[in-house]
């Protein structure tokens, strides 16, 4: 009975492992991909255009600087944890055609500088918004944009939220605008 409940317990917890995806050591979360659809619509909330410089912070596969690329004609930074992940980014950037105009980066969010983004997004948790938020605020120009799929940014107010569907799913997807220095 007891080796019937360890087993149960052992394949329960490799259930949850493939469920919320798979946690690079040091990562703060797991890898889990935002939807191409959601990917659109992220990139629309914050109206990417060819003047832009976008970053994603915890880029995954790049798919969202590699789409500010080349469907929008902006500039791109991914900071990813993961270097399997950034190897992987910099491939698809190549194939689509976008190398020159992205850059994928491996390396600790927290630790990169933000002062020539123009829009940062985010698929992050609600817990490391906030302690992104004071880092937001001090390095981006007034008027940078901030989105983030899902979470929150808890008090701080967000200037839209959309609610967009994927996957027989909906999530929300937030936009704050970074305010005059004070
Ligand atoms: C939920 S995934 C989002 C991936 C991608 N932004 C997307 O929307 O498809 C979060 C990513 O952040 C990365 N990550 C977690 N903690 C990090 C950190 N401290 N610095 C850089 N990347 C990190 C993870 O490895 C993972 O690829």
């Amino acid at each position: 009975m007891a080796g019937g409940g360890s087993l149960f317990a052992f394949l329960f917890g490799l259930a949850l492992v493939g469920a919320a995806g798979c946690v690079y050591p040091g990562a703060d979360v797991p890898y889990v991909q935002t939807p191409d659809e959601v990917v659109v619509e992220m990139l629309q909330l914050a109206r990417v255009d060819r003047n832009d410089v976008v970053y994603d912070l915890g880029s995954g596969d790049g798919r969202l600087v590699i789409a500010a690329a080349r469907d929008f004609g902006a500039r791109g930074v991914g900071i990813e944890i993961d270097p399997r992940l950034v190897a992987q980014s910099a491939e698809s950037a190549r194939r689509a055609g976008v190398s020159e105009r992205v850059r994928f980066r491996e390396g600790d969010l927290f630790q990169t500088e933000l002062a020539d983004a123009t829009v940062v997004m985010l698929y992050l948790s609600r817990e490391l918004n906030l302690r992104l938020r004071p880092k937001l605020l001090r390095e981006l120009r007034p008027g940078a944009r901030i989105v983030s799929h899902v979470f929150d940014m808890g008090d701080w107010v967000p200037n839209r939220t959309i609610r967009v569907e994927a996957r027989e799913r909906s999530a929300q997807v937030f936009l704050w605008i970074v305010p005059p220095k004070s």
